[in-house]
């Protein structure tokens, strides 16, 4: 059985894109893999986090993930921080990983902007511990969105540096696997943007906590443009916005684009607005039932993740500890 390894920064509540690139493909895999799933709040620190609101978000995921169907009497949740193996390994990859490779990652670019100076260190070397992250287990496969793919080529290649560098075929090479559909859903207030649970805007995004009304309103509120739903998937282009709510009535109501046009042809924002919003609620709302439920138990919810570390933990250290050993470290 192939290991997966997959994570998610407890930077925000996880909103539609983490549930329709990410965490709904987590929950189906579970049927044939061995999964390792991380609250990733070593991650989440390379922009500040306040800390009462990190461990809130740490809960509230670790909730979320639970009522959408991960189950973790059979595969691993746990928080990274739990696990030492994570800190050690990425420290080996920053030694490993050359200036040059960091400087080409877009999201980097993107986070930064033009104030580059102002970041912390930990936001420029981020790639090397999510590699870290899945090499600690020699994961094969890593179920994530789009906007990850260039981290995962950038993981193979430190495996790949490594296992030269030091002589040995220590670490595998990792495959993305990336939904076909809504791989990037976009920001409901700006089509060309991706939708985010940094972003400083909540209408800009679903979150899995929204109850129905929440939802119906941030639905009513996104932005469209005057026209009316095309006939054929060509036509929508160049209208970001109107291609970002099918391609999510799509992927929630599991067609594809071309069948959700085939049903609302001709049909104006307002209507097709109101049959989106059924989709989404029947989608999101149990799981924000579900997580209100859970965490009503913050003791249990700890025990859960703290178990899930300790396993997590013995399959990490003797992998991360012949890594150091590789590398010439005293044992
Ligand atoms: P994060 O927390 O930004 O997102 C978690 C997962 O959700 C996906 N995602 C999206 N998919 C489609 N549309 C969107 N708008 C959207 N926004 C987010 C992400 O692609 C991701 O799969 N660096 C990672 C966390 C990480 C990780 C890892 C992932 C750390 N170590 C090791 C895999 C393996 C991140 O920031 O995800």
């Amino acid at each position: 059985m192939q290991r997966i390894f997959s994570g998610i920064q407890p930077s925000g509540v996880p909103q539609l894109g983490n549930y329709l690139g990410a965490i709904r493909n987590w929950v189906s895999l579970q049927a044939d893999h061995e999964c390792v799933f991380c609250l990733v709040d070593m991650h989440a620190i390379t922009t500040w986090q306040a800390p009462e609101e990190l461990r809130r978000h740490t809960l509230t995921q670790a909730a979320i993930l639970l009522a959408s169907g991960i189950d973790a009497s059979r595969h691993i949740l746990f928080n990274q921080s739990a696990v030492s193996a994570h800190a050690r390994l990425a420290w080996i990859f920053n030694c490993v990983t050359r200036l040059g490779w960091l400087n080409r990652m877009t999201q980097f670019k993107d986070k930064a902007g033009k104030d580059r100076e102002n970041h912390s260190s930990g936001l420029y070397v981020y790639p090397n511990l999510m590699a870290a992250d899945i090499l600690a287990y020699k994961a094969t496969r890593v179920p994530v969105g789009e906007d990850q793919k260039q981290h995962l080529e950038l993981a193979n290649d430190i495996a790949q540096k490594f296992n030269h560098d030091y002589g040995v075929e220590f670490f595998p090479q990792v495959e993305a696997l990336i939904p076909t559909a809504a791989a990037r859903v976009m920001s409901l207030r700006d089509g060309t943007k991706k939708m985010s649970k940094s972003d400083p805007s909540a209408q800009s995004r679903i979150e899995l906590t929204d109850d129905a009304d929440a939802i119906a309103l941030k639905i009513r509120r996104a932005k469209t443009d005057t026209g009316v739903l095309p006939a054929d998937v060509e036509e929508l282009a160049d209208r970001p916005e109107a291609r970002n709510l099918v391609a999510i009535y799509a992927a929630l109501a599991d067609m594809n684009v071309q069948q959700v046009l085939d049903q609302h042809q001709g049909q104006g924002f307002g209507p097709f607005k109101a049959a989106l919003t059924d989709v989404v609620v029947q989608a999101i709302a149990p799981i924000g039932a579900e997580t209100t439920r859970l965490l009503g138990d913050e003791a249990h919810l700890l025990n859960i993740l703290r178990q899930g570390a300790q396993r997590a933990q013995a399959i990490a250290e003797p992998i991360v500890s012949e890594a150091e050993k590789l590398v010439g470290f005293l044992k």
